[in-house]
């Protein structure tokens, strides 16, 4: 079966493309050529139209149509009449090699600008000539983490280092540490329902291959965290969206989509939701434990929660029972380099995961995990770091974006470091582009979305250094006028 690719998954896996030397389709064809032989394009794929390609790279057509012109030429496509254009069988691989949704963290951008985008940048931006990276999310870590590891000593190591060193599982004194933040939390619980795995996203990647089998069905909001959706599809999920808003994942239409598809797993966030910064209140967590299907809840930016939520303190969402398991990380407290995180379930489930987590890797290395274990009972104060730092970020870049761009949409966010605004209608896969070649890079909403949608929304991280956010935003409100006149 002929796999088909969409024009915003296409945009995504050519992201950057645009910069650099040389002729536009020239380059274009360069990059498309790459993607057949990274496999990324395997070989049967049919490829968007060059009228709908063009649209979503923001280019003419001509520029699409000379490359794909050239790809012909050299095999690499073919094309059927009447039928479009595919990567020809001759393409080296015939299995999709990944979604790309993470490639933010996986190439830094090309920094220099081009001349016409510096004219009526201040001599400071164009000193840096830097391209702004609002794409990630990601925190830089906290001055307490180096602190901790100062104070670490050798000693603290020896008996450690007298044994093998492999726990899948976990260290036991984290496992502990880990229990205590969320019996903290209002939630009671052992040592023996905690894994620990490298970051949150292994912890999706473990859940994934445990409980999916190609072709099973999950329920997962609309949007969600990319990281999911790359993860899920790997393991074969069939992926059904449901929506979530400002008040988190919408229950009415998620009773009903179990009612309807019977999914083996639903996987949401409650608390705080990348992209939309919602946090899901009580009677929400009370229906998803109600829900009888297992609940995978991904509260990884519980820490970087900037609101309290209004009315009695909400407790994690395992406290209002069912099956759920609960996911969260040191990556957005302390620091994501630790590439720590962890897992919340029964014992039988932890007993099945730990296994699959040892024929994945052994283990998280130990070293990074005592340096966690002796960090999380400061979590109280790198919350209050984090509050400190995002609170005043998030109200001026709320600010400057109702300023700046009053037709763009959004909802202040709880928690996190994003702004997730609708545009006026759909595009945002093509502004996107068009705000590249600007000098601003900014992630289109179809990134977040498993069904290729959301073409009407964006996400603006506010993690970088708040002058670097500003300057990224006068670019995209540049950008955002030239685009739309
Ligand atoms: C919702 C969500 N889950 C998981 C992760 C991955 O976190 P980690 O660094 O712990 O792997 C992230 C990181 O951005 C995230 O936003």
């Amino acid at each position: 079966v002929a796999a088909v690719i969409g024009r915003h998954q296409l945009a995504r896996l050519l992201e950057g493309w645009g910069t650099g030397d040389g002729a536009l389709h020239t380059r274009l064809t360069g990059r498309l050529r790459a993607l057949v032989r990274s496999g990324h394009l395997p070989a049967g794929t049919r490829l968007p139209s060059e009228r709908i390609l063009a649209g979503a790279l923001n280019v003419s057509r001509n520029t699409v149509g000379a490359a794909f012109d050239q790809l012909r030429g050299e095999g690499i496509f073919s094309s059927r009449r009447g039928d479009g254009t595919y990567v020809s069988l001759a393409g080296r691989h015939t299995l999709i090699r990944g979604d790309d949704r993470l490639r933010s963290f996986l190439t830094p951008l090309e920094t220099t600008l081009p001349e016409a985008t510096l004219a009526g940048t201040t001599l400071a931006e164009a000193h840096r000539g830097a391209r702004i990276d609002l794409r990630s999310a990601a925190l830089s870590g906290l001055d307490l983490v180096t602190a901790e590891i100062d104070r670490l000593r050798g000693a603290d190591l020896t008996e450690l280092v007298a044994t093998h060193g492999y726990l899948p599982a976990g260290l036991p004194a984290l496992r502990q540490a880990v229990a205590g933040y969320y019996t903290d939390l209002g939630l009671p619980t052992a040592e023996d329902q905690i894994v620990i795995t490298s970051g949150a996203q292994q912890a999706l990647r473990l859940v994934a291959t445990a409980l999916l089998e190609p072709g099973s069905p999950v329920l997962i909001e609309e949007p969600s965290f990319r990281g999911a959706i790359e993860v899920l599809r790997s393991a074969g999920a069939r992926l059904i969206p449901v929506p979530s808003g400002p008040a988190g994942v919408d229950v009415a239409a998620l009773r009903a989509a179990a009612r309807a598809h019977r999914p083996v797993l639903v996987v949401i966030q409650s608390t705080v939701h990348n992209p939309t910064g919602s946090v899901l209140d009580a009677s929400g967590r009370q229906a998803l434990s109600d829900l009888g299907v297992p609940v995978l809840d991904d509260a990884t930016l519980y820490d970087t929660l900037i609101d309290e939520p209004p009315g009695p303190a909400l407790k994690p969402t395992a406290a209002y029972g069912g099956p759920v398991i609960m996911i969260g990380s040191a990556s957005k407290s302390f620091w994501g380099g630790l590439r720590v995180g962890w897992l919340r379930a029964d014992p039988a489930t932890v007993a099945t995961l730990t296994s699959v987590k040892g024929g994945e890797d052994l283990g998280t290395s130990v070293l990074a995990q005592l340096v966690t274990a002796r960090l999380l009972p400061s979590v109280g104060l790198a919350r209050d770091r984090r509050r400190a730092a995002l609170g005043p970020a998030r109200d001026t870049v709320t600010a400057t974006v109702a300023e700046l761009l009053p037709g763009w949409r959004f909802e202040r966010p709880a928690g996190g470091a994003s702004l997730w605004v609708r545009l006026p209608g759909p595009g945002a896969t093509a502004f996107a582009q068009a705000a590249g070649r600007a000098g601003v890079a900014l992630l289109p909403g179809p990134t977040f979305s498993c069904a290729d949608g959301l073409d009407d929304y964006l996400r603006i991280s506010f993690a970088p250094p708040l002058p670097d956010v500003l300057s990224g935003l006068h670019r995209a409100a540049a950008a955002w006028s030239a685009f739309t006149a």
